[in-house]
């Protein structure tokens, strides 16, 4: 529990350094918005909930001790990155690449650099700043909330000893978090970035059945095998127009009565009080189908698909939705 305040603030002094240094380096840099006393209130409000879900659920699994390394190196790496980062965010180029990146066999939508991160999903490098942008944006909670929303499928599962696909892994850290919480389960990692995944298998040797590098709409050779489907973050990066392709090979994929976590952020639909949230999240995070992604209710979307909705539960200002194939 400490360790967890502990990684809180120290992200958060992080998030401070960085924009410090970047105003002292004179690179362009947004103002963070400024809320007003009810805004604040919702915030608050979430992250409390938020910790407190945690403080119950971290006494079911044992995390692993904080990679004290891999922090040095994501926070360096992300210094050294910040002038070209900042400078690509101000010109809103999110077509820039290294040279030595080939996007042809990458489904078009997703030939860009999300973000405005150095060479989008597609190099080990870009997968080390990732992890550390994504905790720095969340202020140190994107393992609590992932944790938590793993958590809430155990009054779901039948055994401890499952089988499991995650798409959209990317870095393999939301993956490794979901060992930690289900470490007797057999867990494959999906992604269409070669680099991403390879990175994963990297630094988590010894933890992960197999890699399927592949989009998720493209995963046609699987049947019945997995009894979780879960992913995290990853919804509002595939365009709605995808979603029923996706859909269908989930539902092919799973075994029977199989579960589907979905993982993301809220919705225009989940509560007006967040939209200020969502907008600032919009405004500055270069997400291009979040627009879409918010007025199409996963609630319900997936149940045309063949799913029931479970359950449900925010987490912050993300939430976990469980399905389950009827
Ligand atoms: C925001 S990252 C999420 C990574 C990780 N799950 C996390 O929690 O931080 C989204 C990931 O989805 C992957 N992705 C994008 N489109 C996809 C698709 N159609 N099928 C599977 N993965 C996809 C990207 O390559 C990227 O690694």
């Amino acid at each position: 529990m400490i360790l967890t305040y502990l990684k809180i603030i120290t992200y958060f002094i992080e998030f401070k350094f960085v924009r410090l240094s970047a105003r002292l380096r004179g690179l362009p840099l947004n103002p963070l918005p400024k809320y007003d006393e009810s805004q604040k209130a919702v915030i608050n409000k979430a992250t409390k909930d938020l910790l407190n879900d945690w403080r119950k659920s971290s006494l079911s699994y044992r995390t692993s001790q904080i990679d004290v390394i891999k922090h040095i190196k994501g926070l360096w790496f992300t210094l050294r990155d910040l002038s070209n980062f900042l400078k690509r965010k101000s010109a809103q180029n999110s077509y820039d690449f290294s040279d030595d990146i080939a996007l042809d066999h990458y489904p078009s939508y997703l030939r860009r650099n999300y973000h405005y991160q150095s060479d989008g999903y597609f190099s080990k490098k870009s997968a080390l700043i990732y992890d550390h942008q994504i905790e720095l944006l969340f202020l140190g909670t994107a393992h609590l909330m992932r944790r938590v929303g793993y958590d809430f499928l155990r009054p779901h599962l039948n055994s401890d000893q499952f089988t499991a696909l995650e798409f959209g892994a990317g870095s393999g850290t939301s993956a490794k978090q979901f060992m930690e919480v289900y470490p007797q389960c057999t867990l494959d990692l999906l992604d269409p970035s070669e680099q991403y995944l390879d990175y994963a298998f990297e630094i988590y040797p010894k933890t992960f059945n197999k890699k399927v590098t592949l989009a998720l709409e493209e995963l046609s050779e699987c049947c019945e095998y997995y009894d979780v489907i879960f992913s995290c973050f990853t919804m509002h990066e595939i365009p709605c127009d995808y979603w029923k392709a996706c859909l269908e090979n989930i539902y092919k994929a799973l075994s029977p009565g199989g579960l589907l976590l979905l993982l993301d952020s809220q919705q225009d639909h989940d509560s007006e009080k967040i939209h200020f949230a969502l907008d600032d999240f919009q405004n500055d995070y270069y997400e291009p189908y979040f627009d879409d992604y918010r007025v199409t209710p996963l609630e319900e979307f997936v149940p045309s698909s063949g799913f029931k909705l479970i359950a449900k539960k925010n987490l912050l200002l993300s939430k976990a939705v469980i399905f389950q194939k009827v």
